[in-house]
């Protein structure tokens, strides 16, 4: 049986086409979302990144500002362009593109933005809510892997849910999210022992390791939900995801293609966050 597909893609697109309306409806109260975005240096996969934010940006009416900074720029220069983006009413949400160049001190980049407009989620403060199960930003990945479980009826609760991958940005919040949504998680990492075991029990598997095709269909458990966050640039330049799709393909009963997957909702995700941050919801 060949699993069904969740096109991350098509779902984000109609995703867009309400939060054009919201926005619409924010303009008629003159409010204008606006998101501000700092990128440091000139990592091509931070640049594509951030023109795919833009462009979605403006597909649904959310002005997008681009702060470019060379990557000699000091901690201190960028803190005070986040303090200045801090006061200035008219941003609602700051995004500063990751990775930072070793200089720069990530942590204390990340809680100089104002939890308020913090878009990413990634403020402890905003971790910390949603550890609790309050509303708050949530980190843009995990929260589009979420949505695309629940745009499929997915049952979460009672569920195995077993998650490849630690970092702060996608495993350990989508670990925390499927917790609040009562599944029972595992978190699987690099010194992990017998990764198979654990996955082969998974109902539910997240991978996000940043290496291509190291799951194939002998790792995953028959009609298990099959989540592919890796994006791997191929020799060819053609992208492919952390999962072996055409074999996890006949396995799964459900899985997120790359691309077309996660990738596109983790930017729906962010607009979203934009959005509800202009309206002042936190
Ligand atoms: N670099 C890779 N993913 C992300 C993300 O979600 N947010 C930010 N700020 N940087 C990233």
């Amino acid at each position: 049986m060949s699993a069904n597909i969740i096109n991350g893609k098509e779902l984000a697109q109609e995703l867009r086409l309400n939060m054009k309306e919201e926005v619409y409806q924010l303009n008629d109260q003159e409010i204008s979302p606006n998101l501000t975005v700092i990128l440091v240096g000139d990592n091509p996969a931070s640049k594509s990144y951030v023109k795919g934010k833009q462009k979605a940006s403006a597909e649904v009416g959310i002005k997008s500002n681009v702060i470019e900074l060379p990557d000699t720029t000091t901690e201190e220069k960028l803190l005070n362009v986040i303090r200045e983006l801090n006061k200035n009413d008219e941003v609602h949400g700051i995004l500063v593109q990751l990775p930072l160049p070793a200089h720069i001190n990530e942590q204390l980049v990340i809680e100089t933005i104002t939890p308020s407009k913090d878009v990413d989620g990634f403020h402890p403060i905003n971790i910390g809510r949603m550890m609790t199960g309050q509303d708050t930003f949530l980190p843009c990945t995990p929260f589009g892997i979420l949505t695309m479980l629940k745009s499929k009826n997915i049952p979460l609760e009672g569920k195995h849910a077993v998650i490849i991958g630690r970092s702060n940005i996608v495993g350990k919040p989508i670990g925390q999210l499927l917790l609040n949504e009562n599944a029972t998680v595992t978190y699987c990492h690099s010194r992990t022992i017998d990764l198979k075991t654990y996955t082969k029990d998974a109902d539910i598997l997240v991978v996000a390791v940043g290496r291509a095709h190291v799951i194939d269909d002998t790792y995953i458990k028959d009609g298990a939900i099959v989540i592919d966050v890796g994006i791997n640039r191929l020799e060819d330049g053609s992208l492919t995801g952390d999962v072996d799709f055409n074999k996890a393909v006949e396995k799964a009963a459900y899985i997120t293609p790359v691309p077309r997957g996660v990738g596109p909702m983790t930017i729906a995700m962010l607009l979203h966050n934009t959005i509800k941050a202009a309206k002042g919801l936190t």
